[in-house]
C-alpha cells in the first residue's frame, strides 16, 4: 500500500508543532521519522492514524483520500513504547485480539496466532500468561498482535524506547527482518508498508529503507540510511 502525506500542517494552542510535512511512502517499505523528543513524530503518526486531525494537508493511501476517514476504517495497525497488552491473558489471547473483532472464525485466528508467534521468534508461547514474560518478549507479543490483521499499514511509534539497551540492540536487529517477511507470510505480497518513529539514529538506519529526518515540525531530509 502506498501511503503519500502532503503538506501537513497541526499547531497545538497557536503553537505550530507540524510545519508543512509531506513523505511518500511506496508500498513495502520502512520509513523512519528521525528526530528529537519533543519535533512532532508522534503528532504525525497520530495523523497518519486518523487519532488526531491535521489543521491543513492531505493523507492520501492509494490514491484514495483517507484525511477524513475513521481511523477503524483505516485498517492500520499500531506498536508503542507501552505494549498495552493484556496482562492476565494469554499470548494467544493477546495476539487473536484484533482477529476477534473482526470476526474471523477460530480455526483461522489460531492458525493466524501461530504464524504470527512465529514470525516474532516466538513459537510455542500460545498458553503463557503475559505477566511472565520479559518486556522484550512482551514487546515481541505486541508486535504479533499488531501484525497478524495484516494490517494495510504498521505504525511503530518508539516500540524499542522502554527495553534496556543490549535487549533494544537485539530486537533491533532483527525487527527489520521480521517486517520484510510480515508481508509474505500474511498474505501482502508487496511487502508490509511502515512507518516507523523513533529518536535513535542507529535504530533508524537498522531498520528503515528510507530514513526522514524531522526538526522543529519540518522534514530536513529524506533519503536511504
Ligand atoms: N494534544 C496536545 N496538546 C498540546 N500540545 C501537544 C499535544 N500533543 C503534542 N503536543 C506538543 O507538540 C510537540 C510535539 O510533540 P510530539 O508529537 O509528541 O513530539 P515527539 O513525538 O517527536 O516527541 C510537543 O511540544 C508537545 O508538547
Ligand atoms: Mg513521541
Amino acid at each position: 500500500m502506498q501511503l503519500e502525506i502532503e503538506n501537513i500542517w497541526k499547531s497545538f494552542d497557536g503553537q505550530p508543532v507540524l510545519q508543512g510535512i509531506s513523505l511518500e511512502v511506496i508500498g513495502g517499505e520502512v520509513a523512519a521519522l528521525l528526530g528529537p523528543s519533543g519535533c512532532g513524530k508522534t503528532t504525525l503518526l497520530r495523523i497518519i492514524a486518523g487519532l488526531e486531525a491535521p489543521d491543513n494537508g492531505r493523507i492520501h493511501t492509494n490514491d484514495q483520500d483517507i484525511t477524513q476517514l475513521a481511523p477503524y476504517k483505516r485498517n492500520f495497525g499500531f506498536v508503542f513504547q507501552d505494549y498495552a497488552l493484556f496482562p492476565h491473558k494469554n499470548v494467544a489471547a493477546n495476539v487473536a485480539f484484533g482477529l476477534r473483532m473482526r470476526h474471523w472464525d477460530k480455526p483461522r485466528i489460531d492458525q493466524r496466532v501461530t504464524e504470527a508467534l512465529a514470525l516474532v521468534g516466538l513459537a510455542g508461547y500460545e498458553s503463557r500468561p503475559i505477566y511472565e514474560l520479559s518486556g522484550g518478549e512482551q514487546q515481541r507479543v505486541a508486535l504479533a498482535r499488531s501484525l497478524a490483521p495484516a494490517p494495510r499499514l504498521l505504525l511503530l511509534d518508539e516500540p524499542l524506547g522502554a527495553l534496556d539497551r543490549a535487549l533494544r540492540e537485539r530486537l533491533m536487529l532483527e525487527l527489520r527482518g521480521i517486517l520484510k517477511q510480515a508481508g509474505g507470510l500474511l498474505g501482502r505480497p508487496e511487502g508490509m508498508t511502515a512507518v516507523y518513529v523513533t529518536h535513535d539514529q542507529a535504530e533508524a538506519f537498522a531498520i528503515a529503507d528510507k530514513v526522514a529526518v524531522m526538526r522543529d515540525g519540518r522534514v530536513e531530509q529524506i533519503g536511504p540510511p
